[in-house]
């Protein structure tokens, strides 16, 4: 599995953490900023990260900014792209088995680093469940090919 990472400046911190998550769990991942502690806006860095994961360069996403909001609601923008705006760990698994989310945000102001960690090994880990939710996850795939 490869996966994509990246923050804004609101989600530096966490970011680092999931990336050592990652280097414990042996994921591939690369990490496509920020680089700064400056402000910088989130759909410079939810798109492209998207669009890695839509065309299949990657597995998966995970972005972190302030909320994790806005980050998502970009990555949402992108066809292809589930992206599940989690805080809990309940959340986490039911999204993998229910949603098949392909993509992960958090906020640092909203939730500590131990919690983070938790939901990313949760996150990277639980394989979509398939069956009654097939059909549910292709009406939103037909939906994008409209
Ligand atoms: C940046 O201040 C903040 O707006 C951003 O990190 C994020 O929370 C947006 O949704």
């Amino acid at each position: 599995m490869k996966v994509a990472i990246a923050s804004d400046h609101g989600g530096i911190n966490i970011r680092e953490e999931i990336k050592d998550v990652m280097k414990e769990m042996g994921i591939e991942f690369e990490d496509f900023g920020c680089e700064c502690e400056t402000s910088v806006d989130y759909p410079d860095y939810a798109l492209p990260v998207a669009e890695k994961v839509a065309n299949g360069e990657f597995d998966k996403g995970i972005l972190i900014c302030g909320t994790g909001i806005g980050m998502s609601i970009a990555a949402n923008k992108v066809k292809g792209i589930r992206c599940a705006l989690v805080h809990d760990l309940f959340s986490a698994k039911a999204t993998r088995e229910h949603n098949d989310s392909n993509m992960l945000a958090m906020g640092e102001r909203v939730i500590g680093p131990g919690l983070a960690r938790e939901i990313a090994k949760v996150w990277l880990t639980t394989d979509y469940e398939g069956g009654r939710h097939e059909n549910r996850v292709g009406k939103i795939k037909d939906y994008e090919n409209k």
